[in-house]
């Protein structure tokens, strides 16, 4: 849904934002810093998240073009002040170009990304952690939301239902493993993470930097 002045509504926005909302409020520092969020969509949640966690400035990224119109225009109607405006970043490429006149700094005390991982090839994951290897500090978070599948956990019918559709649109896409992407964190230097989990069958996984 779209209205006239190009905020765009996510339903699940209104389901995941409060359980999403609790757990980073355990996880993120309070005092200021700077958090990024990967595929911030219709820019709900890190809008909210500006509101809630007012000492960190967000910097919103898409890989959507159209996405960062909806973004901005949530921002400008929040008339946030610890949201910056949406830049563009394909979270595949090796660099981010952070630092760059308007993007996000090189060096972050979180990174956020929400349902992003399975409705994008693995390189998308895969450059999401490396390039949170490069871009958090020490002691910085990386935090994942959505379904994944745990080789030690019956997986949900409801998920894999959703993974095979999901694969049927894009032979790329699905639900990752979460052995696969813990174990390429801990080879780039994050320690094993904490798992929550979430409503409907997702988890946040969240991962800290090695000290
Ligand atoms: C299902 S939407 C999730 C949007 C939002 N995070 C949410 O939870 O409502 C998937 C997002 O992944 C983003 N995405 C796809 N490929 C990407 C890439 N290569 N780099 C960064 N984001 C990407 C899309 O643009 C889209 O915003």
């Amino acid at each position: 849904m779209q209205s006239p002045d190009l905020r765009r509504d996510a339903p699940a926005y209104h389901r995941n934002i409060g359980p999403i909302t609790e757990v980073l409020s355990t996880i993120l520092p309070t005092v200021p810093g700077d958090a990024m969020e990967i595929g911030s969509g219709s820019g709900q949640h890190i809008v909210s998240f500006g509101r809630t966690f007012e000492k960190l400035t967000w910097w919103p990224t898409e890989f959507a073009q159209e996405n960062i119109s909806s973004i901005d225009a949530w921002r400008i109607n929040e008339r946030s002040t610890k949201v910056q405006p949406a830049v563009r970043l394909d979270a595949s490429l090796d660099d981010w170009q952070l630092g760059a006149h308007g993007r996000p700094p090189t060096k972050l005390d979180a990174i956020f990304t929400a349902n992003v991982i399975h409705i994008s090839p693995w390189t998308v994951c895969s450059g999401i952690v490396g390039g949170s290897s490069r871009h958090l500090k020490s002691g910085g978070h990386l935090i994942f939301y959505g379904p994944f599948f745990r080789d030690d956990h019956p997986t949900a019918p409801s998920n894999l239902a959703f993974d095979q559709s999901l694969r049927s649109r894009d032979p790329e896409w699905g639900i990752r493993q979460l052995s696969a992407i813990v174990d390429l964190a801990v080879a780039q230097g994050f320690n094993k993470p904490s798992i929550v989990e979430m409503p409907a069958n997702n988890l946040i996984v969240a991962f800290e930097k090695a000290k």
